[in-house]
């Protein structure tokens, strides 16, 4: 099968040109102007955008928290993010305390089975005594070549101190790269049961009982461990600015210190969490979203390169039976938030439109440095001859506006609910394969594949 995609402006992380792309199977075989050989299907893509397709490093695909499962599936949340024009993600294992890392892959692999586009695995360790240390290394072996650890959730997922700084020496010495969801969940933990003891049980106080402070002390202390275990760090969710000046300090003394952001920070606020009937509900997300004022220092974060890519942590959860489990207390609302098939066009009207980023740190914050950050590339988050043929042809000029009542996420609300945006993937390929065109599903579920990620190279 080939397919060649004619008139297009090629945009990667660094470059900005018009050539043809012609693709053989599942690879880019040739890019040059006014290729001239024959192929069994020819895209015209002029006023459109040729880029490599998206790359979303943080999602909960059928995740068990706070007492249920996420409410995408491998199946219906990656076809949701293809629609967004994203083609690879990066989910979580999540490792149950007492199992082996390699029994709980085991039951990754199965869950993602159905992935309509290609995926990969990062494991949340939850328990990780001195005799199990090699249990990373065979999972590395396997392609899984970085962990998540907690800081926060005491008792559920949160582990102490010990256990992070002995998963970062081992990660140093594997080539893998710890990840840490930062907050100081000790003090956090305190805060929930005294509001909770003194009647103050709405969605708002999700967000009150977990401050800013709370980041910041976390990050910072992450950052000391990796530096004193001599290991590389990547800040997951990062959502204030007490984080983003911990982690902007480490990176000016030369510290292998990295941190993505997501949409929801870029964009909605406190204020959020506020609405009346409940609805506050749905914005209930870990970490919370902050004051207004986090947000533009989050984008110069992101312009500065002290962030390095945006990721959804999409964990949607139904607000009619999820969200609801939680109407008597803000503690019993499962957190998460729908974004997959978003962050895309959010990223591209809010950050390019307005002028905040330009073209090419656009396509590095959604996929090149994605890529790069987790050993896919220049398999994936390229434009070049050998790689894989994940394209988005994107049309800049389609304008859209985002409802719960037309995407395609297995979730009945949107955080964006009413968002209009200018900018929007019309036709996405994968691996060679047209998977959406034009608003159409052309792809077939269980098509995705295991990604085998290569060690973490430093080459960021
Ligand atoms: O609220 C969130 N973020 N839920 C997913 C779990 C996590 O901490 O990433
Ligand atoms: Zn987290
Ligand atoms: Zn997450």
């Amino acid at each position: 099968m080939s397919l060649i995609i004619k008139n297009g402006r090629i945009l990667t992380a660094d470059q900005d040109f018009r050539a043809d792309v012609y693709i053989e199977n599942d690879k880019i075989a040739e890019i040059g102007i006014d290729l001239s050989m024959q192929a069994d299907r020819v895209i015209d893509a002029s006023g459109l955008y040729v880029i490599p397709g998206g790359i979303d490093v943080h999602t909960h695909m059928e995740a068990p928290v706070g007492g249920t499962l996420s409410s995408d599936d491998f199946e219906t949340g990656t076809r949701a993010a293809a629609f967004g024009g994203t083609t690879c993600i990066i989910d979580f294992a999540t490792q149950t305390r007492g199992q082996k890392m390699r029994e709980t892959l085991d039951i990754w692999w199965k869950k993602a089975e159905k992935a309509v586009v290609d995926y990969g695995f990062h494991m949340i360790v939850t328990d990780l005594p001195e005799a199990h240390l090699e249990d990373m290394n065979e999972i590395v072996r396997e392609g899984v070549t970085s962990f998540k650890l907690f800081m926060a959730y005491p008792g559920v997922l949160m582990v102490d101190d010990a256990t992070i700084f002995r998963a970062m020496q081992q990660s140093g010495k594997t080539g893998s790269m710890v990840c840490i969801h930062a907050e100081n969940g000790g003090a956090i933990d305190v805060l929930v049961k005294q509001a909770i003891a003194e009647g103050r049980k709405d969605p708002v106080y999700h967000a009150l009982t977990r401050p800013a402070t709370a980041e910041g002390e976390a990050v910072n202390r992450a950052i000391a461990l990796a530096s004193m275990a001599d290991a590389p760090v990547y800040i997951v969710h990062v959502s204030t600015n007490d984080a983003l000046e911990k982690i902007a300090e480490a990176r000016d003394r030369g510290l292998p210190v990295f941190g993505e952001t997501c949409p929801h920070y870029l964009l909605l606020s406190i204020d959020d969490l506020k609405r009346p009937d409940f609805e506050g509900a749905k914005y209930v997300l870990t970490p919370p979203l902050r004051e207004q004022w986090h947000q533009e220092k989050l984008w110069e974060g992101l312009r500065r390169n002290n962030l390095q890519l945006v990721s959804t942590d999409h964990c949607p959860f139904c607000f009619k039976e999820q969200k609801m489990m939680g109407r008597d207390s803000f503690a019993k609302i499962p957190n998460g938030g729908p974004g997959v098939e978003d962050r895309m066009h959010l990223t591209f009207h809010h950050g390019v439109n307005n002028g905040r980023i330009s073209l090419n740190r656009w396509v590095e914050l959604v996929s090149t440095a994605p890529a790069k950050m987790f050993g896919l590339y220049p398999r994936k988050g390229a434009i070049t001859v050998g790689c894989d043929a994940d394209i988005v042809l994107w049309d800049p000029a389609k304008e859209h506006t985002i409802s719960a009542k037309t995407h395609h996420m297995n979730v009945d609300y949107s955080m964006y609910e009413g968002f209009a945006v200018r900018g929007l993937a019309d036709t996405v390929i994968s691996r060679g394969e047209v998977i959406v065109e034009k608003g159409e599903w052309l792809g077939k579920k269980g098509r995705g594949k295991f990604l085998k990620r290569d060690q973490y190279s430093g080459n960021i």
